[in-house]
């Protein structure tokens, strides 16, 4: 029997070619260590929804759910400009499965990687916490007088105490479960005087259960700057959904880019949904040029999720070894393709495994 099941969704573009690389890493892990992983295939996506009209089944979340974990890679494709299909199922998930944190660690493996100057490996090293199934991203709001010079749009921007109080919280346990220092919580309660005033409160609030943890605050716009003129000053970080969404874009940039990003979509004790920061990318869909680190890095967080350690530090090496030895993508300077990166990675880990 397999010791763990994992429901694997390559979506769109890109997507596709980074979650063949990640599924390889994964299977290499599982004969290193000798814990096979049951790896199922979902087609869910936009030549599926184009053909059919569907994006997730009927029960499609009750099935996803039934898994240890679901690994996804990404979805966006130019012939469904709406994204429909990709509410469904990326938003859908994260929704439906009430995965309310969205982990997306920052760190830097190596200086090379850095646009900035003068910042070192291990220099940067943040994680990132963003709420994940509320704020501006519910998809409540409407459009009235469409199309005529009278119309209004309107997009709700969505804040609970259960939502804002759950991340927060877990931003501080996870602070003192791996020895972080300090939390930064980050909004923009200067001009949303009602919805970012909870995040103010609901933030003094948790933060007085952990006096030992260092607690600032930032205002978005002042974050944003200060992670590009000095991001040694971050450790841990909240922040909502939106804010989330554009700060860790930021943040894949100082660690070499968006081919570098990793991000777990968790509900602590639940199935929950690993896929990389990046997008489908569909310029690159199919040339063999996606890195597919961010993927690679996505099933660390995966394996350490699941407990599963030893593989975690089997890829967290690995990669360390084609960084070191330049067996990367154009995009951090090397001159592999997307598969032999994925090759390159898995040889690695079956020798040291
Ligand atoms: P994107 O992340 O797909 O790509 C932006 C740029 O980043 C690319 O042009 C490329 O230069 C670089 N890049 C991204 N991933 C890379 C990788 N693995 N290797 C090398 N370079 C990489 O963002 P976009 O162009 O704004 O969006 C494209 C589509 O993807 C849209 O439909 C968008 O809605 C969707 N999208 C999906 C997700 C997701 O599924 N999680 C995330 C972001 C965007
Ligand atoms: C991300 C993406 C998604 C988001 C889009 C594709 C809906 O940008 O995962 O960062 O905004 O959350
Ligand atoms: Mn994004």
């Amino acid at each position: 029997m397999a010791y763990k099941r994992i429901a694997v969704v390559p979506g769109d573009g890109i997507g596709i070619d980074v979650t063949a690389e990640a599924v390889k890493v994964m299977e290499a892990c599982g004969e290193a260590t000798g814990r096979k992983l049951e790896l199922v295939q979902y087609d869910y996506g936009a030549e599926k929804f184009l053909k059919t009209g569907i994006s997730i089944p009927p029960g499609g979340y009750d099935d996803l759910r039934s898994y240890d974990a679901i690994f996804m890679g990404a979805f966006g494709d130019p012939r469904i400009p709406d994204m429909r299909h990709a509410k469904d199922i990326l938003l859908g998930t994260r929704f439906v499965l009430d995965l309310y944190v969205n982990y997306r660690p920052v760190r830097l493996y190596d200086e090379k990687l850095c646009p900035l100057k003068g910042v070192k490996a291990g220099e940067i090293d943040i994680a990132i916490f963003r709420e994940n199934t509320e704020g501006l991203y519910v998809g409540m709001g409407g459009i009235f007088k469409k199309d005529t010079p009278d119309e209004i749009a309107i997009q709700e921007d969505v804040n609970t105490r259960k939502g804002v109080q759950r991340i927060i919280e877990y931003a501080f346990q996870f602070a003192v479960e791996n020895g972080r220092k300090k939390v930064c919580m980050s909004d923009k309660s200067n001009v949303l005087t009602y919805g970012h005033d909870l995040w103010q409160r609901v933030f003094q609030e948790v933060g007085a259960k952990y006096p030992q943890i260092e607690k600032s605050h930032m205002y978005v716009d002042a974050l944003s700057m200060k992670l590009i003129k000095d991001p040694r000053h971050f450790d841990v970080i909240v922040t909502c959904n939106m804010f989330g969404d554009i700060v860790t874009d930021i943040g894949a940039q100082i660690q070499g880019g968006l081919g570098m990003a990793a991000s777990a979509n968790i509900h602590p004790g639940k199935a929950s949904m690993f896929e990389p920061v990046h997008g489908s990318a569909p310029k690159y869909a199919g040339t063999d040029t996606a890195n597919p680190f961010g993927a690679i890095l996505t099933a660390q967080l995966m394996f350490q999720h699941l407990q599963m350690d030893e593989e975690a530090q089997l890829i967290d090496d690995a990669v360390l070894t084609a960084i070191k030895q330049d067996q990367t993508t154009h995009d951090i300077g090397g001159k592999l393709g997307t598969r032999a990166v994925g090759d390159f990675l898995s040889r690695t880990i079956r020798v040291r495994g």
